[in-house]
């Protein structure tokens, strides 16, 4: 349904058409038409074993412990989650490096592992076993916040020859070198530095998988699978059903795949050499957890960005790694850093306010298409890409689904095996419980106005704005770190 326009947001950014809106579910099924639904048939493939098609994609909620620990807040997240029954939940994108990085979960050492069999035996207790559990494993590249200007040409700047001969300040110290270069008017600026100069000063500093003459880069493919494997195999350890392995958005796996790749040791340039690590990583995870043990990724249908994948590159990744033995293939599309939008200083650049983060993550505010299953057309032809290799590997759908009869379209025309609901279930995380028992009237049903994105991009804890101030004063109820919003749907 379409409604008026609103004003431009200056950090994000939105279709120039600017049609607003309105999530439409249509029709509920009865019980009867429920449990006749191919939504609500189970899914076998591999070691994948799924009691419906319904699936709660990785929600980052940023409740960890400064140190990467499962809290109580994270117990309570997925436990409420868990209360609706979907059939599998996809626990946030969690890191496989034992480095600081803030209210994250973490996998990167055997001391996570009580928290997270804690994390596992809640999501069994509420969903009575019903829900499968499975982490997202994720590697990302330093990003730093967007500095002060003069704080840039002080301190991180590197002085080379070509600013001296920029500025003719041969025999200058350096200090008045960065002092007048912190003087230059912006337009001068742009010939005195080097665009990754200009980038770190305008966007803050960010590491890119093509920086191979930093020691730490180049040797990402001899790192790597093997720091996936030991996270799988602590997953493994910790109970969980399987690992989704993060190859999708602004990441390093993703970057790996990514069409801009253009690294010349063997793993970038062409699609199979773009394609190489990841599959190393996947054999190297295979071969610690073993056949018994779900393990699949999620990637990009497509980049959404100029010179990135195209969904021909996106259909042969999903062709091979369904050849590789995967037991699923998540897609979505879009979310990278390289058209996200300027960062305000002291904040970092977040990969979903460019158009590729419009295509990931899209609101309501929006263009002819719309912002409700925008991935399906480039998914469905991962989908046939892959049958047409005669595998029969089980694709998972996401992107604005929020009613039974749009899902259930998808699943009957063959364009997904599986229907993911990300920010529909953060709305109501009952959704799948009451539509499976003829109670869809009741479901509260996501506006897409990105609030909880909004949210994460500030690094705060992710709520929904359809229940955050709902009874505040219940007895027990947790609450965000300002007092003012309950962390967890009401039930
Ligand atoms: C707050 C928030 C956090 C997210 N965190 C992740 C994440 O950790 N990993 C991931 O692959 N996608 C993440 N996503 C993307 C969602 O999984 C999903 O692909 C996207 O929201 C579009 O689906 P939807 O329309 O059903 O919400 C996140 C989305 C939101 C809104
Ligand atoms: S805040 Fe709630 S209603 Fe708004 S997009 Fe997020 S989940 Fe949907």
């Amino acid at each position: 349904m379409r409604l008026a326009v609103k004003p431009a947001d200056p950090i994000m950014w939105k279709p120039s058409q600017r049609i607003r809106y309105k999530a439409a579910p249509g029709e509920w099924p009865s019980t009867t038409e429920a449990a006749n639904s191919a939504l609500f048939s189970p899914l076998a493939y591999q070691a994948l074993e799924l009691e419906s098609r319904t699936w709660v994609p990785a929600m980052v909620p940023w409740r960890a412990t400064d140190s990467g620990f499962v809290t109580a807040d994270n117990l309570d997240w997925y436990g409420r989650f868990a209360r609706g029954r979907p059939a599998a939940l996809v626990v946030e994108a969690t890191g496989i490096r034992d480095i600081a990085s803030g209210p994250l979960l973490r996998v990167s050492n055997d001391r996570f592992i009580p928290g997270l069999k804690e994390l596992v035996a809640k999501v069994r207790n509420a969903s009575s076993g019903q829900t499968r559990l499975f982490i997202q494993l994720i590697d990302f590249l330093p990003v730093r916040r967007r500095p002060a200007s003069e704080t840039y040409f002080q301190r991180y700047l590197e002085i080379t020859d070509r600013h001296r001969d920029a500025l003719n300040a041969g025999g200058w110290p350096e200090h008045e070198l960065r002092e007048a270069l912190a003087r230059l008017p912006v337009e001068e600026l742009d010939s005195v530095l080097t665009p990754r100069e200009l980038e770190s000063l305008r966007m803050g500093y960010r590491e890119r998988v093509t920086d191979t003459h930093l020691p730490q880069i180049s040797e990402l493919p001899e790192i790597l699978p093997a720091l996936f494997s030991q996270a799988a195999e602590r997953a493994q350890q910790a109970g969980f059903d399987g690992v989704e392995l993060h190859y999708a958005h602004a990441y390093t796996m993703a970057s790996f795949l990514s069409a801009t790749n253009n690294r010349d040791d063997g793993y970038g340039g062409t699609l199979r050499q773009r394609l190489r690590l990841p599959l190393e990583v996947y054999t190297a995870v295979r071969k610690s957890v073993g056949s018994d043990f779900a393990v699949g990724c999620r990637f990009l249908t497509e980049d959404c960005i100029d010179a990135g994948s195209t969904l021909a590159d996106g259909s042969f990744f999903g062709q091979e790694f369904a050849a590789a033995g995967m037991d699923f293939i998540s897609v979505s599309r879009g979310g990278k850093f390289d058209d996200a939008r300027q960062p305000r200083v002291g904040e970092a650049a977040y990969p979903y306010t460019g158009r590729s983060g419009y295509e990931c993550i899209p609101g309501y505010i929006s263009d002819d298409f719309g912002p409700f299953g925008r991935n399906v057309e480039p998914a469905s032809r991962v989908r046939a890409a892959i049958r047409k290799g005669d595998l029969e590997t089980p694709v998972v759908v996401t992107g604005g689904i929020h009613g039974f009869h749009q899902a259930e379209a998808l699943l009957d025309s063959g364009r997904a095996d599986v229907i993911g609901m990300a920010r529909q279930s953060l709305a109501d995380p009952d959704w799948f419980r009451k539509v499976r028992v003829g109670q869809g009237r009741s479901v509260r049903v996501c506006e897409y106005t990105n609030y909880c994105e909004g949210l994460d991009r500030k690094h705060k804890q992710v709520t929904c704005q359809l229940w955050d101030r709902t009874g505040l004063d219940e007895p027990g109820i947790s609450r965000s770190r300002d007092n003012k919003r309950r962390l967890v749907a009401p039930d």
